[in-house]
């Protein structure tokens, strides 16, 4: 589309999910993408869902001086909660990785659809809120036919 739409000195956009800089590939696309005409990229900022989680929570992500590690929950399946990072925000969990987590002092704060009308939000210790969770999670991915979520574990 860029070699056939694109006029000399031309310019076009891609719409990216969220902001561009997470856990998102269209820059690295576009960076691959034909050199003649060269590209001059611009990336405009967006609101990423981890912005969006905490907005809609009232959170600030981390703690005084304390660093927030991002991930994924394949890896926080593999991995387990890091003993060194106190919050942790885990994307692309599509197999619900907090359920499995053996810890006992994590609160978590867990939003689906962040910034539409479907928005659903969940906070509180995590052993107490999972069934819940779990539960909403797959009745609203049953009637909308897809689902986004993200969440923040906190260690108390
Ligand atoms: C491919 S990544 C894209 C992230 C996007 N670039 C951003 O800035 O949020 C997709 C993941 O982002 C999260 N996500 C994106 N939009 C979301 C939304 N509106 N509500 C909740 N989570 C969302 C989910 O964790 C989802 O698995």
């Amino acid at each position: 589309m860029i070699s056939a739409e694109l006029p000399p000195g031309g310019v076009g956009a891609f719409l990216v999910w969220g902001d561009p800089a997470l856990y998102d590939g269209t820059l690295r696309l576009l960076r691959e993408g034909p050199a003649d005409p060269p590209l001059e990229i611009v990336s405009v900022p967006g609101i990423s869902s981890v912005q969006a989680l905490a907005a809609a929570h009232g959170l600030i992500l981390n703690r005084v001086g304390e660093p927030v590690l991002v991930t994924t929950g394949r890896r926080l399946a593999e991995r387990g909660m890091p003993a060194d990072v106190p919050d942790v925000v885990v994307m692309l969990d599509g197999r619900t990785a907090f359920a499995d987590l053996p810890d006992t002092d994590l609160d978590i704060y867990w939003g689906a659809y962040l910034g539409t009308p479907r928005q659903i939000l969940v906070a509180g210790d995590l052993r107490e809120v999972t069934a819940e969770i779990v539960a909403r999670r797959s009745a609203a991915r049953a009637e909308a036919g897809w689902i986004m979520d993200v969440y923040l574990l906190r260690r108390r």
